[in-house]
């Protein structure tokens, strides 16, 4: 199966405020939507803290070092490996809908926050960023980098602000070398 990443950047890789999100674009929280739906995410504490719900059809697996954590609708896992490995293990999420097309193609997601993302990127396959045309002073958590020798671009998709999106900004798909 494979591990991939998706997270919306800002042009300093600004990914955070105050535990919320720096910038709110309704085209990207469609796309994280299409993307994640169907498959398996998985998230720090903080992240699901901030959303404050399991994200529906979808398994959510949520990383703490709190043994006594526990949340309805969620599975609760210690480590990072802990997390893969039941994802790995039990593709077949335990939702009430049933998800199309779960097993051989379902893919693992690492939705955040910035402590998770800095512990991932030694084994990610796959990263899908959208790269947000702005900048928060306020931000105070950050993506890491994304090293070129390991990471090559693989998609670009150029979109324009409009109504509703207040800033440019494109899909971009890297994978590992
Ligand atoms: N722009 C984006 O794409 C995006 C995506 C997601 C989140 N965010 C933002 O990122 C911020 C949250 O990020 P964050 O860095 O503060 O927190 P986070 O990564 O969401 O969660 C950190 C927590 O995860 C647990 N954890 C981390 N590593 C662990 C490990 N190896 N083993 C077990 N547990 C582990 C710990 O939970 P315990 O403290 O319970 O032990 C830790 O406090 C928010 O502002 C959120 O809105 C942005």
């Amino acid at each position: 199966m494979k591990i991939s990443l998706i997270a919306a950047v800002g042009k300093n890789n600004e990914i955070g405020k105050g535990n919320d999100l720096v910038f709110k674009l309704p085209a990207d929280m469609k796309h994280f939507k299409d993307i994640t739906t169907g498959h398996i995410v998985i998230m720090g504490r903080k992240t699901y803290e901030s959303i404050g719900k399991p994200l529906p059809n979808r398994k959510n697996i949520i990383v703490t070092r709190d043994k006594k954590y526990k949340s309805y609708g969620v599975d609760v896992v210690y480590s990072l490996e802990e997390a893969i490995k039941l994802a790995k293990i039990n593709p077949n999420p335990s939702l009430a809908l049933p998800l199309s097309g779960a097993g051989e193609n379902t893919e693992i997601f690492i939705i955040g926050g910035g402590e998770i993302y800095k512990e991932v990127m030694k084994f990610v396959d796959k990263i899908y960023l959208t790269e947000i045309n702005a900048t928060d002073k306020k931000a105070d958590t950050f993506f890491p980098e994304i090293i070129p020798v390991v990471f090559g671009e693989t998609k670009r998709e150029h979109h324009k602000k409009d109504e509703k999106n207040l800033y440019d900004y494109d899909f971009v798909e890297y994978e590992r070398f």
